[in-house]
C-alpha cells in the first residue's frame, strides 16, 4: 500500500496535522497537494505546539522528506518565513523539503483583489483568509501566473511580473481605488527570496514517481475539507482548489492508478470558519461549549469557528467524493459531559428529505436538519488509548456514525498529542 491520500471531511479544521504527523511515523514522503497559506496543521508533541501552513506535516520527523505539490500555491514570503521558524526550532529542511516547481506564486496582488472583492464588490462575501488564494488559482487557470520554475529566469521573470504589473494595476486601481507597490519593489521582494526557494525547487513528479517505482510509502496530504472543494463543496461558499482526494493526482502528478488508499479524516461534531451554509450549525449553549472544549478558533486567522453536530449527510457525501476506504475520527473527548448528542441523517426541505447532499445552496442554507439522538457520557475520555476503555455510550456513538456512513473508523483521537491516540488499525 504504498500511496496514501489522506483528506479532510468536513469543511476543514478536522485535525489532519495531527493525524498526518502520525501516520508519517511509518511513511517516507509526505506531500501537500493544494491549497495555500490559507491553511493551518496543528501539531502537538513534547509538550510543544506547531502550526503549519504550507510545509508537510512530515516535517518533525526528521528521517522524513517533504514535498510541496504543483498544486499549492506558494506565498514566497510566507513559505521562507516558516522555513526559517523551523530552522529556529532545530529542524533540518536541506535534503528534506521539496518545492515544486511548478507550483504558482502568490504576489501580492493577490491579496489585494481578494480583500477587495470581500469588502467592496457586489459579490457574496464568503469569507475568506484573506491570503489571495482564489485570484492566486484564478490566474494559474487563466494562465496567467507566475511559477516557482520562472524564478531560474530572471529575463523571463521580468517580463510575466511586468505584464501581470501592468494589468493588475489598473484592475485594482478602477475597483477598489487600490494603488500597486511599485513594479522594481515587486521583482525586488521576489528576487530577494529566489535564492532560498531554488535551493528546495525539484520536478516534484518525478521525484514521486521514483519514489513509488522503490516501494516507499507516501502520504499525499489534503488541506481544508471535502466541503470546501471547489467542483464538490458549498460553492460559492469555497476555497479554490480541488480539497478532495482527486486533487492529489493532479496536485502532485502520481497517476490514480496509483493511489493505493484514502483515508477520511473526520471531526465527532462539525465546525465552518467563514460563510456559508451550515444545517448542524448551533447558535446555542451547547455550540459554545464545543468552540470554548474544542478551542475552537482558526489556526491562521484566529476567528471563532462555527460548531454543530456532526452531519452524516457530509460525511456519506464525502466517502462517496473520495473514494474513502477507512476514516479517522477526532476530538471524541470534545463531547464528553454532554447528555444528548445528536446527528444529523438528512436535510428536510419544503416537505421533502435529502438523505445526499443538494448541490442548491438554497436547500443546505434553509432545510432543516433530522436529526438521530443519542445519550452522552459523563466519563472523561481524554487521552485515552484502547477502545476498551471508551464509556460504553462513546463505543456506541462512535459505532452507530460508521453505521451511517457505512464506513470504519482506523483510528480515533482523543486529544492533541501524538499519543493520545487510539490506533484499530496501521497504515502501511
Ligand atoms: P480562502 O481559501 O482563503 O479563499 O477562503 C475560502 C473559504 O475557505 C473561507 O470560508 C475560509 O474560511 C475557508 N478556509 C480556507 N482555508 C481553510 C482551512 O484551512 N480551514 C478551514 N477553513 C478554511
Amino acid at each position: 500500500m504504498p500511496v496514501a491520500v489522506i483528506v479532510g471531511m468536513q469543511w476543514g479544521d478536522e485535525g489532519k496535522g495531527k493525524i498526518i504527523d502520525l501516520l508519517a511515523e511509518n511513511a517516507d514522503v509526505v506531500a501537500r497537494y493544494q491549497g495555500g497559506h490559507n491553511a493551518g496543521h496543528t501539531i502537538c508533541f513534547n509538550e510543544k505546539q506547531f502550526v503549519l501552513h504550507l510545509i508537510p506535516s512530515g516535517i518533525f520527523h526528521e528521517d522524513k522528506l517533504c514535498v510541496i505539490g504543483n498544486g499549492v500555491v506558494v506565498d514566497p514570503q510566507a513559505l521562507v518565513a516558516e522555513m526559517h521558524q523551523l530552522e529556529e526550532t532545530g529542524i533540518n529542511l536541506q535534503g528534506r523539503l521539496l518545492i515544486s516547481d511548478r507550483a504558482n506564486i502568490i504576489m501580492p496582488y493577490h491579496g489585494t483583489s481578494d480583500k477587495g472583492r470581500e469588502s467592496e464588490s457586489g459579490f457574496q462575501k464568503i469569507g475568506t483568509t484573506g491570503r489571495g488564494i482564489g485570484p492566486s488559482y484564478a490566474d494559474k487557470i487563466a494562465r496567467a501566473g507566475i511559477r516557482i520554475c520562472d524564478l531560474r529566469d530572471e529575463a523571463y521573470l521580468t517580463e510575466r511580473l511586468r505584464a501581470n504589473h501592468d494589468e493588475k494595476q489598473k484592475i485594482l486601481k478602477s475597483l477598489y481605488g487600490t494603488e500597486l507597490p511599485g513594479f522594481n519593489s515587486l521583482l525586488d521582494e521576489l528576487m530577494s527570496h529566489r535564492e532560498t526557494i531554488l535551493k528546495y525547487t525539484a520536478d516534484t513528479h518525478i521525484f514521486l514517481r521514483d519514489q513509488i517505482a522503490q516501494g516507499k510509502h507516501i502520504l499525499c496530504e489534503g488541506a481544508q475539507g471535502t466541503m470546501l472543494d471547489v467542483d464538490h463543496g458549498t460553492y460559492p461558499f469555497v476555497t479554490s482548489s480541488n480539497s478532495t482526494a482527486g486533487g492529489a493526482c493532479t496536485g502532485l502528478g502520481i497517476p490514480p492508478t496509483k493511489v493505493d488508499r484514502v483515508l477520511g479524516v473526520i471531526k465527532a461534531y462539525t465546525t465552518r470558519v467563514g460563510e456559508g451554509p451550515f444545517p448542524t450549525e448551533l447558535s446555542d449553549a451547547d455550540g459554545e461549549r464545543l468552540g470554548k472544549v474544542g478551542h475552537e478558533f482558526g489556526a491562521t486567522t484566529g476567528r471563532p469557528r462555527r460548531c454543530g453536530w456532526f452531519d452524516a449527510v457530509v460525511a456519506r457525501y464525502g466517502v462517496h467524493i473520495n473514494g474513502v476506504d477507512a476514516l479517522i475520527l477526532t476530538k471524541v473527548d470534545v463531547l464528553d459531559g454532554f447528555k444528548t448528542i445528536k446527528v444529523c441523517t438528512g436535510y428536510k426541505y419544503k416537505g421533502k428529505v435529502f438523505p445526499d447532499m443538494p448541490a442548491d445552496p438554497g436547500v443546505m442554507a434553509n432545510c432543516e436538519p433530522v436529526y438521530a439522538e443519542f445519550d452522552g457520557w459523563s466519563e472523561n475520555t481524554v487521552g485515552i488509548q484502547d477502545h476498551d476503555k471508551l464509556p460504553q455510550n462513546a463505543k456506541d456513538y462512535i459505532s452507530r456514525l460508521s453505521d451511517l456512513v457505512e464506513t470504519p473508523f482506523m483510528m480515533i483521537s482523543t486529544g492533541p498529542d501524538r499519543e493520545q491516540t487510539i490506533q484499530r488499525e496501521s497504515l502501511f
